[in-house]
């Protein structure tokens, strides 16, 4: 359809049916099945039938059957036949579950990522989905946040890097082809910092600090083509981010150009009230109006005010236009003016959803989403000889984590099965009861038992770590430690002279230190999707390669956080002089107990002989990386650098770029980064983005703290390349 047809359907649109198009509602709330699974006082709105069927777009339905009758009983009663959208939160599966965000980050992989959120898409796609909530570009540093599990880490370079490949995996060219899904980034803006890492609260920060962390990963989505974006239930600059004109008019539309479709998260636009900011509906929506939020989730303000706000001549109508327009234009873009239905196909359904090939990609996700903390000669397991497991995570499908979509726990293998097959009679267990559901943390007490159990075991594998349920949305903790019953279990395996592998189902970094010292092996699994158990046997059992490198710092302690690898430094830095008169802490040192990038293998890498060189205009940094082992294996190669001295303070190192290697034995390679210009750049006092003449240290490293570095001095009009 062009765009004269959309700017004739919304011109011959009422007032009211615009409304409509720019409130999203349930698909539940039109057929009266639930019409108060709500958070907040949507039930008080009172839709009439009449606009609950005008609805422009609603939330998390599922399935081709259920989608298509949806669509055609919508466009039976709808005036205009303006199709319906549908859009849920798809955030790392759809019925085959890729490992959680967090650990897709650690891949340090963006094209596997691409292909994981490729076949996300296409099983979407089948079930009828239109539109899916992520990739989620949240920055994190503090693990008590829940939503960690969603985000892809604490740098805003690996998480721009691999919300961007999310997005070309979700739309592929156009979300309009077949197989493809529209992609709405989220949660705009810095959601992931919400002080004390309390759900739903306040966050502040400097304008510098938005700058230089938090922004870059939303971008990054937006420039690879995001139809949409989320905004985020925080304030920003006392401002909730929902009627942010800084965010949406300023850095979203004019800075970024983003011309695509802005949806308020779940009721925020109410909510606008609650932060005080409004003293009524109509100030709520006269305000979210004015930033240019176009559609707004789950409650009634726009449905409700812009009627009464454009007679009280509060907003214009090209306002309430440009909204509409835009969602027009998305429903165009998906091709739904043609076809509905779009993709929504049974038959498909059958044949894509949870197939081998899918399952396939899964597990090589998993694989390479896994690190590997900790191994003294404990892993891969030997040829011989009876292995021991014990733990919550042992036997259970419950490995998919949070946001699971049509998930299936119940057809997920479990640990014990997969190392069944890999170990037959080997394989004793002990001590496997899942977690409770229902709010009960702890596992039971059974650690001298469980001891017992495996007294033939010389190699114990605990599988312990976090319930699904305790990480996500609305899932902050303040403590990080394993359970009692768990720590209880690995320190009586240990006692009765086990070697202990830690296996970590997590969504989150946890505090491990207090069992630390008595694990040899541990093994980050976080939640690793629907092929996780297989892929933790595989790396057990040697026939994969660990290779995951972590995006997220690992706290020591919880009183640590947040600890994270990019900060600014200080006038007293910690390695400056040997008195207490420096920044730290009396009973804990600064680092972290693992710190950004940081992996083991089964096999060495050695990195060393950074060189820089300039090759005309353009700066190049090139480090060897050799495979000093016995096994062939993957590591990350990662370039920081810092700014020696700018008009503000730069952060002590930034990953600008990265490369994932696999090497045989022996194998030898150099790898060469090119430095641009905006590598050395950022945005000054002014927020004027560029670069400043001066030094750089230029370092490179296979983690953020061991690294190797060379100063160099970059003169003014270097050239266009630095
Ligand atoms: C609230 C969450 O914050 C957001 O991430 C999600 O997409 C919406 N609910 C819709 O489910």
């Amino acid at each position: 359809m062009d765009r004269n047809r959309i700017l004739e359907l919304a011109a011959d649109m009422t007032l009211e049916e615009k409304a409509m198009q720019m409130t999203q509602l349930s698909p539940d709330m039109l057929y009266h099945l639930s019409p108060s699974n709500l958070t907040g006082p949507l039930r008080e709105w009172k839709f009439d039938d009449k606009q609950l069927w005008e609805t422009g777009s609603v939330l998390g339905p599922s399935g081709a059957a259920y989608l298509r009758k949806l669509q055609e009983d919508y466009l039976k009663t709808s005036r205009q036949k303006i199709p319906l959208l549908f859009m849920s939160d798809v955030i790392h599966g759809y019925v085959t579950i890729m490992p959680i965000p967090l650990a897709q980050g650690c891949t340090f992989d963006p094209g596997l990522c691409e292909e994981a959120a490729a076949v996300v898409a296409a099983e979407s796609a089948a079930a009828g989905l239109h539109v899916t909530f992520s990739p989620m570009a949240d920055l994190v540093r503090d693990p008590r946040w829940g939503r960690v599990m969603e985000s892809c880490g604490e740098d805003p370079c690996l998480n721009g890097r691999m919300a961007a490949a999310m997005v070309r995996g979700y739309q592929g060219e156009n979300p309009g082809d077949k197989g493809r899904i529209a992609a709405c980034v989220k949660h705009f803006a810095a959601y992931g910092q919400p002080e004390g890492g309390r759900e739903y609260n306040t966050v502040d920060m400097s304008r510098g600090v938005l700058r230089d962390f938090y922004l870059p990963a939303y971008r990054e989505a937006i420039r690879a083509g995001a139809a949409l974006v989320m905004t985020s239930f925080n304030t920003v600059e006392r401002i909730p981010a929902t009627c942010s004109k800084l965010l949406l008019r300023r850095i979203l539309r004019q800075e970024w150009g983003f011309e695509g479709v802005v949806i308020s998260d779940y009721a925020a636009v109410e909510e606008l009230m609650n932060h005080s900011v409004a003293a009524d509906a109509l100030e709520a929506g006269e305000k979210c109006i004015h930033a240019g939020m176009d559609i707004e989730m789950m409650s009634g303000v726009y449905a409700g005010t812009l009627k009464a706000l454009l007679e009280q001549g509060r907003i214009t109508e090209e306002e309430i236009d440009e909204c509409v327009i835009r969602i027009l234009e998305l429903k165009n873009r998906l091709g739904l003016f043609e076809n509905p239905w779009k993709d929504a196909d049974e038959q498909e359904e059958k044949e894509l959803l949870y197939c081998q090939k899918h399952l396939d990609t899964a597990r090589r996700a998993a694989r390479e989403s896994m690190v590997l903390l900790k191994n003294q000669g404990a892993l891969p397991l030997g040829e011989a000889g009876k292995v021991g497991l014990a733990g919550p995570f042992a036997c259970t499908g419950n490995l998919l984590g949070g946001w699971h979509c049509e998930g299936r726990p119940e057809n997920t293998r479990s640990l014990g099965e997969a190392l069944q097959e890999k170990l037959g009679d080997r394989l004793v267990t002990a001590m496997t009861e899942p977690f409770a559901w229902g709010g009960e943390r702890d596992v039971p007490d059974g650690a001298e038992e469980a001891a017992l159990g495996l007294k033939d075991c010389e190699i114990c594998i605990v599988a312990a770590g976090e319930p699904e349920w305790e990480t996500g949305e609305a899932s902050s903790k303040t403590n990080l430690r394993l359970s009692r019953n768990q720590e209880k279990l690995i320190h009586a395996l240990h006692a009765a002279g086990k070697r202990v592998v830690l296996v970590l189902f997590s969504g989150r970094p946890l505090e491990i230190g207090p069992v630390l010292e008595d694990c040899d092996a541990v093994l980050q699994a976080w939640f690793p999707g629907s092929a996780g158990a297989d892929a933790v046997a595989d790396i057990l059992c040697g026939s994969y390669n660990p290779s995951g490198h972590l995006s997220m710092s690992f706290p020591r302690s919880v009183g640590q956080i947040p600890v994270y690898y990019n900060y600014y430094n200080t006038g007293r830095p910690a390695e400056a002089k040997a008195d207490s008169y420096v920044t730290g802490y009396r009973d804990c040192p600064n680092s972290p107990l693992f710190p950004f990038g940081y992996g083991l293998s089964y096999t060495d890498f050695v990195c060393e002989g950074l060189k820089i060189s300039w090759a005309g205009d353009l700066l190049k940094a090139s480090v060897r990386v050799r495979n000093t082992g016995k096994r062939s294996g993957g590591t990350v190669v990662q370039l920081y650098i810092r700014d020696v001295s700018a008009s503000v303070v730069r952060p002590v190192k930034e990953l600008r770029d990265f490369r994932k290697v696999f090497l045989e034995p022996d194998e030898e390679m150099q790898v060469e980064f090119s430095i641009t210009e905006d590598m050395l750049s950022f945005y000054d006092e002014q927020e004027k983005w560029g670069w400043e003449p001066g030094e750089f240290d230029i370092m490179t490293g296979l983690d953020s703290e061991q690294v190797e570095t060379r100063r160099i001095f970059v003169p003014a009009g270097a050239g266009r390349e630095a």
